[in-house]
């Protein structure tokens, strides 16, 4: 079967791009990563994935008056490097409905929370903040409307006694980076479907049955 042609977009140090690209290079992958394209130009992650050998692009939003050139110019370099299918990996621009329609059901973002809790900015400050026991993190598809879209895929982690904002990120971090090429084997292998704002998924992988905390 033809491998789905990804671009990952990103902002920063791009560690979630850096375990899609580390995830691809299995032979059974269903995934190639096409281009990695950054709007801020020494962003970390642009350094990987050039040392990886991947195609990298920067399109920097402050070259252009206002999101709709700014996207056009996104728009083009994807297409331009034959990608089928976008993962949103740290990007920090908003996109308008026009660039969310265009790759309606063919966008993915990964979010630092289990969503619908805790979209936008903050959010394991605001998890610490509301006494949350679970914390974790969302695969999604894009919509116009921030941090919501069909759930492909979840994972969750305790929030243990003493918790920062720093050790929940970095605990979440390593759950997201298992979450995000878990989620897009299952989409680039057929397994998924968006039916309305959820998503089917076939032939999942048995879940862990419960995780309890505190444990009693
Ligand atoms: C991750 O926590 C991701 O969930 C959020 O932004 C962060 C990006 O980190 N959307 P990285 O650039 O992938 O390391």
């Amino acid at each position: 079967m033809a491998r789905l042609r990804v671009g990952i977009l990103i902002s920063g140090r791009g560690s979630n791009m850096r375990a899609l690209v580390e995830a691809a290079r299995a032979p059974d992958f269903p995934a190639e990563i096409g281009l990695v394209v950054s709007n801020v130009p020494d962003a970390g992650g642009l350094v990987f994935a050039r040392d990886a050998g991947i195609a990298t692009a920067t399109v920097d939003h402050r070259a252009f008056k206002g999101r709709e050139p700014f996207e056009q110019a996104l728009d083009a370099e994807l297409r331009k490097a034959g990608v089928e299918f976008v993962c949103l990996a740290g990007f920090m621009r908003l996109l308008t409905p026009s660039f969310v329609d265009a790759w309606h059901d063919r966008m993915i973002n990964i979010h630092p929370s289990l969503l619908p809790s805790f979209p936008g900015l903050d959010t394991h400050k605001r998890a610490l903040a509301e006494g949350v026991r679970i914390a974790g993190c969302t695969v999604h598809f894009v919509r116009a409307k921030m941090d919501a879209g069909p759930i492909v895929g979840q994972a969750a982690v305790p929030v243990l006694p003493g918790d920062d904002e720093k050790m929940l990120a970095a605990r979440i971090l390593a759950a997201e980076h298992r979450l995000y090429p878990a989620a897009l084997r299952l989409i680039a292998g057929g397994k998924t479907r968006v039916d309305g704002e959820r998503v089917v998924v076939a032939d999942a992988g048995a879940p862990v049955p419960l995780l309890l905390n505190p444990a009693v």
